[in-house]
């Protein structure tokens, strides 16, 4: 069991820092990827470090903090990739976002201004190529050719039994849906490599797992988003990147407004959701947040599914 130290660090001007480490470990600090042992001064344990302040220092890094990172989340500005930003810039994270609406993206951007979050943005459609290759250029001197975390939120839905699917349609929602993250991630890895230490969340759906009505096209998207996250879990590991994704059943976003203004339609729904309710974007959020954090390092290949049970519900009558 490691004893905890604390590292009193000072920097030009003076700049006391704190950062926690086990005794059962050598204490070094990194400036500038430099692996710099410490030495104790006058006392076990208490060491005394003299840098220059333009030089950036990298610390152990806390488990529950995004501070230091940098985060792109496509879809930005509604529902469950709002939340989304706001967790991942509230735990320290410096976000760039994208959606295709320019006038919404300005009022999300100047609202999380005033909130003092960090957070920039984009108009991109992730449909079409040439604009996400755009959009990773952008993010790429944004953040200086390092991102920590990509999460790939963006994802609609065209319901309708599959016979009366027009080709069009079915390439939205591949392009939307599939497309878009297979070749985020492809521009990414460079950036994510970059890192040394990142972390890709993708938002699929229950419907990746069980057949839901007029949902045939769109679930497949999500399923082929389930296995890519396995399939990139493993072929990634080796430059520590991990790879997950979260699985919503029904949440409060303005995607799904409509379909759950039905009121028998939203009855079945509370029916078949063991909690009975619908989920808060904030409930989705803070999964991908945790996902994202230093806290899950030995997770990656997972879907985790935030459904108040749905999933895994067989048959429990309502009524004994
Ligand atoms: N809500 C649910 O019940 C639920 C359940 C399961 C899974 N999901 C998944 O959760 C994710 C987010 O859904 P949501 O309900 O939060 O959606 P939403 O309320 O419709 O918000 C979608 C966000 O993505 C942006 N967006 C949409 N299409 C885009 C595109 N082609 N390019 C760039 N940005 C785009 C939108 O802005 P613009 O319109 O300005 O582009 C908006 O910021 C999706 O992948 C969805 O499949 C949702």
């Amino acid at each position: 069991m490691g004893l905890n130290i604390a590292y009193h660090l000072y920097t030009n001007p003076p700049q006391p820092l704190h950062c926690i480490a086990s005794s059962s470990l050598k204490p070094h600090l990194y400036i500038s990827s430099k692996r710099i042992p410490l030495q104790p001064q006058s006392s076990s344990s208490s060491f005394l470090v003299r840098c220059a302040s333009r030089i950036s220092i990298a610390t152990t890094p806390n488990r529950w903090s995004l501070h230091g990172m940098s985060a792109l989340v496509t879809g930005g500005t509604r529902g469950i990739g709002r939340a989304i930003v706001e967790e991942l810039a509230g735990l320290g994270a410096e976000v760039h976002t994208c959606a295709r609406n320019e006038t919404e993206l300005e009022n999300c951007l100047g609202d999380w201004n005033r909130s003092g979050f960090r957070v920039a943005g984009s108009v991109c459609d992730v449909s079409d190529r040439a604009q996400r290759e755009a959009l990773m250029e952008n993010v790429s001197s944004f953040f200086d050719g390092k991102l920590h975390i990509l999460v790939n939120n963006v994802g609609t839905n065209i319901r309708k039994p599959m016979v009366e699917f027009t080709a069009g349609e079915f390439s939205t929602l591949m392009s939307t849906n599939f497309e878009s993250v297979f070749h985020l991630c492809q521009l990414a890895y460079p950036m994510l490599r970059a890192s040394e230490a990142a972390s890709v969340v993708s938002i699929s759906s229950v419907s990746g797992f069980v057949s839901l009505k007029n949902m045939s096209v769109q679930s497949a998207t999500k399923g082929a988003i389930n296995q890519l996250t396995r399939s990139l879990a493993c072929e990634w590991a080796k430059d520590n990147i991990r790879i997950n994704a979260v699985a919503p059943w029904y949440i409060k976003t303005s995607m799904v407004e409509q379909v759950l203004s039905n009121k028998e339609y939203l009855d079945e729904v509370y029916s078949i959701t063991p909690l009975g309710r619908l989920g808060e974007p904030r409930e989705v959020s803070s999964a991908v947040a945790f996902l994202c954090l230093p806290a899950s390092s030995y997770i990656t290949g997972q879907i985790i599914c935030v459904d108040g049970g749905m999933s895994i519900n067989g048959f429990f009558p309502r009524h004994d």
